[in-house]
């Protein structure tokens, strides 16, 4: 008996020990066999976009042509880079679900892709040159075509080298049949900053930045940028580049845009800030603003009386005037000299000089504590999936920036379709960025929970930023900052989807 127990023993303990090795040799199996990484034309990528697209979905289509221009910037004429001889470009315009098709002429000197900021389309329409696309070169046509799946307030815009800051950017706004906003009327308020035929060129402007800080590098904190404030939330240094203008719908405050409206009537104001290193204070004279959305996504309607756009970032405001009158709408570019203007005219009255500071503008200020998400947009509380610490990092010294989020298996930040996955945005420098991801939207966590749904987050000087997003969307997404000297120069990387 003794003997054959042994035995017995002997053979569970072999059975025991060769499962084990099998499962030894599966685990290693899995762990060996690297992620897959989905790329931009993936299968999988396609398969989202049969889904999101109905078989009877309209189809938008529209011509954009990129080709050097002259515009008129004030009383100057400036020779630059636009669509369709126009700054902004032209309104593209279309209903949640719809198709847009936009065939992209490129008659400029360079190659030149378009990115379709904050819509959560196909990844490879998603215009980021050799991550989602080839870029279309010079004299080559291209054809994008993809689901605008979510109504909001978004814009386009070249994402080549920094080609953002001459005139290649227009607003894209999509509505939504069946949203319960009630509104009477609405304008398109888009900010810019302005340097391009005036000042040189950007590129001139980015190879400035690069030799000053060269220069620069051995005097400690001593650089100062073009920005400089004492009282703003993004910091004493606010901008790297002086701009002799800064522009409301491509027209500056001496020749100030007039927006009609009728005494006592809602307005509902889409504030898009496509400058390239201004971050812009905006406040109207005479009303408070009603915030709806943020970044085209609803929060819950809060009152203010200034809004801060950095770049990338859009507002939504329902404002009321209720007396007759000539009411300016002031774009304060934070912490530079200058600001954009645009009218809104409800009766006879002179217009305010070109530099009105309408009180509101050093009023209440709005908060991202100050925004809740609307339900209908809310992430749920679940934990995350997955977290990265992502590290801002740079200075002016040597002019390089950086973002950097970590790697698995050599993967910047991988995630899987499904996950919730949290971004913890951790400013080690003294510049503040706005941090900019593709793809899909990000709930900003903010103390209690329920922060604005956004695409685009200020991350201040040191500060640190906690964002949760849900991967519903495959591709390789570019997570940037969106000041366009900073992404040229290192501040960009990719959150990759892995299967
Ligand atoms: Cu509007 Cu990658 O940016
Ligand atoms: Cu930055």
């Amino acid at each position: 008996m003794p003997r054959r127990f042994e035995r017995w023993h002997i053979v569970v303990a072999a059975g025991v020990t060769l499962v084990l090795a099998i499962a030894a040799i599966v685990v290693i199996a899995t762990r060996s066999v690297p992620a897959r990484v989905v790329a931009s034309d993936d299968a999988v990528v396609v398969a989202t976009e049969d889904e999101r697209r109905a078989p009877d979905a309209v189809v938008v289509d529209v011509t954009l042509r990129a080709a050097p221009t002259s515009v008129r910037i004030g009383d100057r004429d400036a020779d630059t880079w636009a669509f369709n001889d126009q700054v902004p470009g032209p309104e593209l315009r279309l209903d949640a679900g719809d198709v847009l098709r936009a065939r992209v002429e490129n008659r400029l000197p360079e190659p030149l892709t378009i990115h379709w900021h904050g819509i959560d389309l196909r990844a490879d329409m998603d215009g980021v040159p050799h991550l989602s696309q080839q870029p279309i070169a010079p004299g080559e046509d291209f054809t994008y075509e993809f689901v605008v799946p979510n109504a909001g307030t978004y814009f386009y815009h070249s994402h080549v080298g920094v080609q953002l800051d001459r005139g290649l950017y227009g607003p894209l706004i999509v509505d939504d049949p069946t949203e319960d906003l009630a509104y009477d009327r609405e304008y398109t308020v888009l900010l810019d900053d302005w340097l391009d035929g005036l000042a040189g060129t950007p590129d001139q402007a980015l190879s400035r930045l690069q030799s000053e800080g060269m220069s620069h590098g051995d005097m400690g904190g001593m650089h100062h940028g073009a920005g400089e404030t004492a009282d703003s939330p993004l910091g004493s240094d606010t901008g790297d580049v002086e701009y002799p203008y800064f522009l409301s719908n491509g027209r500056t405050p001496d020749d100030p845009e007039e927006l009609a409206v009728t005494p006592g009537e809602r307005v509902r104001l889409r504030m898009i800030n496509a400058a390239s290193d201004t971050a812009f204070r905006v406040a109207l004279g005479g009303a408070e603003l009603t915030v709806t959305h943020t970044d085209g996504r609803p929060v819950l309607p809060v009152e203010t009386d200034a809004v801060l756009l950095g770049m990338g970032e859009r507002y939504d405001a329902l404002v009321t005037l209720t007396d007759p009158g000539v009411f300016a709408l002031v774009a304060s570019a934070e912490g530079k000299d200058g600001q954009a203007v645009a009218l809104l005219r409800s009766g006879a009255g002179e217009s305010p000089p070109p530099d009105v500071e309408p009180a509101e503008l050093t009023g209440r200020l709005l908060t991202l504590d100050d925004l809740e998400a609307d339900p209908a947009v809310a992430l749920d509380d679940s934990d995350p999936d997955r977290t990265y610490q992502v590290q801002l990092t740079g200075g002016m010294h040597s002019y390089e920036w950086g973002v950097d989020g970590g790697e698995v298996d050599g993967i910047p930040m991988p995630v899987r379709e499904g996950e919730r996955v949290r971004l913890i945005l951790e400013n080690d420098t003294m510049m503040w960025h706005p941090i900019h991801l593709h793809g899909q939207p990000f709930q900003v966590q903010v103390a209690g929970g329920g922060g604005p749904v956004k695409d685009t987050v200020n991350v201040a000087p040191f500060d640190q930023v906690t964002v949760d997003f849900v991967a519903d969307n495959p591709g390789a997404w570019m997570l940037h900052c969106h000041n366009v000297y900073h992404a040229e120069t290192g501040m960009h990387t990719v959150i990759s989807y892995v299967q």
